[in-house]
């Protein structure tokens, strides 16, 4: 049976939409079964009944996570639950015009996983709105990346 990947979705204009919506073909072309979910609602049981999971979330307010994750987001820090068992990824996505909080909505994410001891594989990607770059093609370039750390 195919491994799987479970891709968090963060979001509020959905960006971080179009952009799984791309990166998922790269998972899957890599052998992998992919299944997307809004964060909205999902409880931290989410992380425990998933051993692989991307993170992809947007960067809101005062360098917060999106209404969406707020919930998910907060439920981590207060349990801590053990993730010894996960490994995740992040995408972020952000844009430097805010640059005291640059990209936070990710890193936020990041920071909590690994206090819940769970293994980040790769580095984490941080889209910046301000740049030329499209979001969903740095998905693509990183995702590919991504699937090649994953296998070894
Ligand atoms: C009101 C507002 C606040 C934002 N705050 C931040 C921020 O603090 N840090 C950051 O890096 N990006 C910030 N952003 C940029 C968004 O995270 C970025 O545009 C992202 O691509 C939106 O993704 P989404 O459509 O998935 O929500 C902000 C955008 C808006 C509209």
């Amino acid at each position: 049976m195919a491994q799987s990947i479970t891709i968090l979705i963060g979001t509020i204009t959905g960006t971080a939409e179009l952009v799984a919506e791309d990166v998922s073909p790269i998972l899957e072309d890599a052998g992998y079964d992919v299944e997307t979910l809004d964060m909205n609602d999902l409880t931290p049981a989410v992380f425990k009944e998933n051993e692989l999971v991307l993170i992809c979330t947007s960067t809101y307010g005062q360098g917060d996570v999106p209404d969406n994750a707020l919930n998910l987001y907060e439920a981590l820090e207060i349990d801590l639950p053990d993730l010894s068992n996960l490994r995740y990824g992040v995408i972020g996505l952000g844009d430097s015009t805010y640059a005291d909080t640059y990209n936070e909505g990710g890193t936020k994410f990041d920071k909590v996983l690994y206090d819940c001891g769970a293994r980040r594989i790769g580095e984490i990607m941080q889209h910046n709105a301000s740049s030329d770059e499209l979001p969903e093609e740095a998905g693509v370039a990183w995702a590919k990346e991504w699937v090649e750390i994953l296998a070894n």
